[in-house]
């Protein structure tokens, strides 16, 4: 409430906020985290929380009166459709040339998320987080990470028989006559429970198609892991459908904090004004971005130095599909949690998720997330007329991320004698170039911040989410978020407190 004093205030509920707010309360910190999304933690109408893939209702997208799905074709047909305005949980932000998919509420990414949980290899880390000591990163904060998150792999036996990764295999097989190694890749979904989903003897989640708008069983959300923790403290607090807005200087130390509380029509209908001894940015990175731009821009933060909003990337992420044979279906049904990839980063420079089209039809479609290389970086800036934060990225920047992907794909259809799909993405065009899901950057480790996230000019700010890796990540990127804010914050804990 107005008037309020915490020590410890953190913006956003993701990854680095919820790392952050667990090891402050061990430490013996009093916490309140703000979140503009919803808490997701009652049922709707229908007795669930998260909506359906395929029957997107209000809880879909956040404060869109039409879903923007990533898919937004099936079959050349456009398959968006209106919605009624609602803080939903799905973000799917347009930033000038590309579109970036971001989870809105209490757990922030985790919510909607795949929950692919990849631990770069450690010959990449050097070009992923220069300034950071690797050694440290692999033999305490990543593991450290995975045993946070739950981190678990598919089981292969069962992997190698169950209809629901028909789709899986016959990705592996391609991969694998074009001689790219498969890899299985790890995932917070919990296993056991998919295996009782696909053995009719639990409600179905991953197997019913729910994932993009939130799932509600076996997805080991941060909801169930690092935040149950954090709240177990009894330190933790946390205020959902709030805001934060500008963060100023007190005199005499700490930091003045504007929350507006928000109404599931995105109203605000209250304005509070609290104080903090440290603020730890966790908006994600666009959100912490777009904040501290215009807190260096309008004057609140004043001493904020000039790499503030620089250094963005997408991780190269770019979508396709291909045409199978007749004779390789990929399945009715299908697991809308990924389990495999095709790596070929050393010798092309793309990661390639082997992705579900969960669809309820046989569509013979192979669907590929790619992580690429693109060596590609856009900028944050203030536009004052606007009074927005906007970004620089061109749609055209994806060229590199297509080009790097084509070293996979085009080798396969080459192999197998097949097409690209150019039906998923309008009418026409193979390659899904106008999105990403893993924005990363704008506030950059060693650059806008001391090597652990201090913010330059302004002691007690720190950064601890996305906005801190440049741009690239190699692999899926949230297991490198929670490791290095779990490196972070316990230098921070050991040093500032
Ligand atoms: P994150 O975005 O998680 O959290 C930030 C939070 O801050 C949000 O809850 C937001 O609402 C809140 N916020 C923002 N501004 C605020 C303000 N001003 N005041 C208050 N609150 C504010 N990654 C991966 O590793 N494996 C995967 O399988 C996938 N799959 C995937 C699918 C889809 C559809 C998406 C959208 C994303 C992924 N990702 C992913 C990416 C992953 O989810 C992402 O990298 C992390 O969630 C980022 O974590 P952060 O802690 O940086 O922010």
């Amino acid at each position: 409430d107005t008037g309020a004093h915490v020590p410890a205030l953190v913006i956003g509920t993701g990854y680095g906020g919820s790392v952050a707010a667990l090891r402050l309360a061990q430490a013996g910190v009093d916490v309140h985290m703000i979140e503009m999304g919803m808490a997701w933690d009652t049922p709707g109408p229908d007795g669930k929380i998260f909506c359906n893939t395929l029957s997107p209702d209000q809880r879909s997208y956040w404060l869109r009166t039409r879903t923007k799905a990533p898919l937004n074709y099936f079959l050349g047909f456009p398959i968006d459709r209106d919605i009624p305005k609602y803080t939903g949980i799905l973000d799917a932000e347009e930033m000038g040339g590309i579109i970036v998919y971001q989870g809105r509420g209490v757990g922030g990414g985790s919510l909607v998320n795949g929950g692919m949980a990849v631990t770069p290899k450690r010959e990449n880390f050097g070009a992923v987080l220069p300034s950071v000591n690797a050694d440290e990163m692999y033999n305490v904060y990543y593991p450290r990470a995975n045993a946070g998150l739950g981190v678990g792999l598919v089981d292969p036996d069962w992997f190698n028989t169950v209809d629901c990764y028909q789709f899986a295999r016959v990705g592996r097989k391609h991969a694998q006559r074009s001689n790219f190694p498969f890899v299985f890749v790890p995932d917070v979904y919990d296993w056991d429970y998919m295996k009782q989903e696909a053995a009719g003897t639990a409600t179905k989640s991953a197997l019913d198609g729910e994932i993009l708008y939130g799932n509600n069983h076996g997805k080991k959300s941060l909801q169930k892991t690092y935040l149950a923790a954090a709240k177990a403290t009894g330190k933790v607090s946390i205020s959902p459908l709030h805001k934060v807005t500008t963060v100023t200087p007190t005199t005499g130390g700490g930091y003045t904090v504007v929350i507006e509380q928000l109404n599931t029509t995105g109203d605000t209908i209250a304005t509070k004004t609290v104080t903090a001894d440290r603020v730890f940015f966790a908006a994600g990175s666009v959100g912490t971005s777009k904040l501290l731009v215009k807190l260096k821009a309008t004057g609140a933060l004043p001493n904020l130095n000039n790499e503030i909003g620089k250094g963005w990337g997408d991780n190269g992420n770019v979508m396709c599909g291909r045409a199978n044979h007749l004779w390789d279906p990929t399945g009715k049904l299908q697991a809308t949690i990924p389990c495999g990839g095709i790596d070929n980063w050393a010798a092309g420079g793309a990661f390639a998720e082997v992705a579900p089209l969960p669809t309820g039809i046989e569509t013979y479609a192979s669907f590929y997330l790619s992580i690429t290389k693109n060596p590609n970086r856009a900028e944050f800036s203030w536009n004052a007329a606007t009074g927005k934060a906007e970004l620089n990225w061109q749609t055209a920047w994806k060229q590199p991320a297509i080009d790097m992907a084509k070293t996979i794909f085009d080798k396969i259809n080459s192999k197998e004698g097949t097409i690209y799909r150019s039906d998923l993405f309008g009418t026409n065009k193979i390659w899904g170039d106008h999105l990403t899901y893993h924005p990363l950057g704008g506030a950059v480790l060693n650059k806008a911040t001391d090597n652990y996230g201090r913010l330059h000019g302004h002691p007690g700010l720190y950064v601890i989410d996305g906005a801190l890796i440049p741009g690239n990540t190699s692999v899926n990127p949230f297991v490198t978020i929670t490791a290095l804010a779990e490196r972070n914050i316990e230098k921070i804990i050991a040093t500032d407190l």
